[in-house]
């Protein structure tokens, strides 16, 4: 049966990738390997997700993370699977993820060439109750290859080489860039494979929807403030925009990316720098709008160009349609 025989010829994320770094004369395959164990990390937290209420992951694991939050028992397990993944693969040498305070330098005998930058598991406060959550990561080649330092994680985030979510949503969904745009891949729970579903995805230039935590709108400065008064009471005659937010950035992001529009966190007068973090939310989904032809702006600067100081840094966030971010770009450069 012809049908049949074209569910053999998938694109899987393994072939995508093995067929996108043998443009790459020097490759050694090392990408492909570190890339495999990240996919098995999310083939597992996705699982682990979706039995949570079954396996008694719901609810808190009785820690406070670096970051003072409570940690959720999915919060700590995912972290264990992505350590023990990208540990494993013999290809990384630093890893920092949001839920250990401190950069995990790997021992010699099983390191590789490659940092690792993750949120484990994103929109913890939507566990409990099923709503869509996720797993962000942003790859870094390091720069002293002998004797990495912290300074190799300290990079600004156009100097990133891959970054990517997944969403643990109505399917399970990975999307990725290597530095040539931006692809979507589908979980097919019956072969265990992420099949590429969006090939080349591209933000729309302009979008109608906007999604921002709004109950923080009495301590938004200036910029925010108009940008969201415009949204609901456009002055140029275009029709208000609609609200959707989920409240976990990963699933914010994805429709963002799909539908078009802006997803953003901006500083407040109790967070002056907002509330997510550079290396691992900011900069792996700022990678991904720019790759998809979108923008990401922290307010005052184009957000890849930030340089962090600290590993658990913050920054205000505006990104998504190209020209949704030049609209709010303009209102910060009448204030400043
Ligand atoms: P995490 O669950 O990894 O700590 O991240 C939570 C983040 C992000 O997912 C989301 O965009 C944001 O928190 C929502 O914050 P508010 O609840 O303040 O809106
Ligand atoms: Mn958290
Ligand atoms: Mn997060
Ligand atoms: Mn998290």
């Amino acid at each position: 049966h012809a049908s049949d025989a074209q569910r053999t010829d998938l694109m899987t994320i393994t072939r995508f990738v093995l067929n996108e770094q043998s443009k790459y004369p020097e490759s050694r395959g090392d990408f492909t390997i570190l890339l495999n164990n990240i996919v098995l990390g999310c083939k597992f937290v996705c699982s682990a997700v979706s039995k949570a209420g079954l396996a008694k992951l719901i609810g808190l694991a009785g820690e406070t993370n670096v970051q003072g939050e409570q940690q959720k028992k999915l919060d700590v397990l995912s972290n264990e699977v992505f350590v023990k993944a990208l540990i494993s693969s013999g290809r990384t040498c630093i890893l920092v993820s949001e839920e250990d305070e401190k950069a995990i330098f790997v021992e010699p005998s099983k390191r590789g060439r490659y940092i690792v930058v993750f949120d484990p598991l994103d929109g913890s406060s939507n566990i409990d109750c099923g709503v869509s959550i996720g797993t962000i990561f942003g790859i870094y080649m390091v720069k002293h290859d002998q004797n990495p330092t912290l300074d190799d994680v300290l990079q600004p985030g156009r100097n990133l080489v891959a970054a990517g979510y997944c969403m643990y949503g109505s399917s399970c969904t990975l999307v990725l860039s290597t530095g040539s745009g931006v692809n979507g891949f589908t979980l097919d729970p019956s072969l265990g494979e992420f099949i590429l579903t969006h090939p080349d995805i591209k933000i729309p230039k302009k979008g109608k929807i906007y999604s921002v935590n709004e109950g923080n709108a009495k301590n938004w400065d200036e910029p925010t403030t108009k940008f969201v008064q415009n949204c609901k009471f456009p002055t140029d005659g275009s029709s208000p925009k609609s609200l959707r937010y989920i409240g976990s950035m990963v699933a914010d992001v994805h429709r963002t990316l799909l539908y078009g529009g802006i997803f953003l966190y901006p500083a407040d007068k109790k967070s002056p720098n907002g509330k997510l973090r550079v290396l691992y939310e900011v900069f792996p989904m700022s990678y991904l709008m720019e790759q998809a032809g979108g923008q990401a702006f922290t307010g005052k600067q184009r957000a890849l160009d930030l340089v962090p100081e600290k590993i658990h840094e913050r920054s205000p966030v505006f990104l998504g349609s190209y020209d949704d971010i030049e609209e709010i770009k303009a209102l910060y450069a009448a204030t400043n």
